[in-house]
């Protein structure tokens, strides 16, 4: 079939996913403005083709090929919007590197998302998983997200409060495929309180006088912590967290806590959220590996491509540390990156 001059055929996305898995697009496409955005939407259905929008592709897995068309979003820019003494807002293109944002934003002395320093991905997927870390999530700065409605067919601003965003989520990931995201507005500040409050931030940050905390003092402090703990994934193919922290009744937690007084757990309202990662870690999974696939020595959350596994062998081990967490605690763990591809 004959697409479109700019559609590519038959194409690997091994490098365009942080986990490393092989797979391939039927069609592929990329697009770095709405226009041609809507002309690859338009293409895929006249086609009949089911559509995947793909960033850098660190948050989800392919479980095998994709037969229809990948789009990439490689729309970047970024501007400063209503400047004032105390406050910006910084406009992203949804093609802008996430991570050179926040540097971006902390080196201009705006404050609000250093914490984020180094997570991989794009500005424009950060809204779909509400990104977080370190005490700050994305929801707290952003004030509003464009998109293109695929029902409407027109070009949208969401608000925060209609992004509907939750604890990794938000409206994105419960209508997936509606919402097309193109730019998302943040607003910083000059003069909030630096975020601290995290116990390896603090630790890290312990003999820096208050004078020299800024937000890219704040970033860097993220970073060195980050790459104590986590792999990076240009070195090490990873997703990030592979399951969320899960969120059990207080009952629950009080129950376990007896039996296991080492839990970890965040109280909130009459709910706890659990750290996955210490559930992992108990069933015994941290610095797994087999042949292709494993668990990070160093965060039992992150599951790593070894040596040429597939989505399905990463899938796989996610389903055994899943049963056993289940069967030990009595806990059910979410996949948090997005599954793709095949037929999971
Ligand atoms: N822990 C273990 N074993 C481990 C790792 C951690 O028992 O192998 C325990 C630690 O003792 C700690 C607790 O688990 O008390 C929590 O660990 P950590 O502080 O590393 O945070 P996390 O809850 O495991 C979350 C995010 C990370 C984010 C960090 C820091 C999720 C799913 N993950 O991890 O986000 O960087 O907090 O804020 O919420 C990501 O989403 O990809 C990601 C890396």
């Amino acid at each position: 079939m004959s697409l479109h001059a700019e559609v590519q055929e038959s194409v690997g996305l091994l490098t365009l996913n942080t986990l490393r898995v092989s797979a391939t697009a039927r069609f592929f496409m990329d697009v770095t403005n709405l226009d041609d955005l809507r002309s690859a939407l338009a293409l895929a259905k006249k086609n009949g083709l089911k559509t995947l929008v793909l960033g850098s592709g660190s948050n989800l897995v392919f479980a095998g090929d994709f037969d229809g068309l990948v789009i990439r979003m490689k729309a970047a820019g970024r501007y400063w919007e209503q400047v004032g003494n105390t406050g910006a807002t910084l406009v992203l293109g949804a093609g802008e590197n996430w991570h050179d944002a926040v540097l971006y934003a902390a080196g201009a002395g705006y404050r609000g998302i250093e914490n984020l320093a180094l997570i991989p991905g794009t500005a424009g997927a950060a809204p779909v998983q509400n990104i977080g870390a370190y005490g700050v999530e994305l929801c707290d700065t952003l004030i509003s997200v464009t998109a293109l409605d695929r029902e409407s067919d027109q070009l949208v601003s969401l608000d925060n409060a209609e992004c509907g965003f939750g604890y990794r989520d938000s409206l994105f990931k419960l209508s997936p495929g509606r919402y097309i995201i193109t730019e998302i507005r943040l607003r910083l500040s000059r003069e909030k309180p630096l975020q601290l409050g995290y116990k390896d931030l603090q630790d890290y940050l312990s003999e820096t006088p208050p004078e020299h905390l800024t937000p890219l003092t704040v970033a860097e402090a993220v970073m060195a912590v980050r790459r104590r703990k986590l792999p990076d994934p240009a070195i090490i193919p990873n997703a990030g967290s592979f399951f969320k922290n899960p969120v059990v009744s207080a009952d629950q937690f009080s129950k376990l806590q007896a039996s296991q007084p080492g839990a970890v757990g965040y109280p909130r309202n009459d709910t706890v959220k659990m750290a996955a990662a210490w559930l992992i870690d108990q069933c015994g999974w941290k610095g797994y590996r087999n042949a292709r696939v494993g668990v990070h020595n160093r965060q039992a959350l992150v599951l790593i491509n070894h040596s040429g596994g597939t989505g399905q062998d990463v899938l796989d081990l996610a389903a055994d540390i899943r049963e056993s967490v289940k069967a030990r605690f009595g806990v059910n763990l979410e996949v948090e990156p997005g599954i793709v591809g095949g037929c999971h």
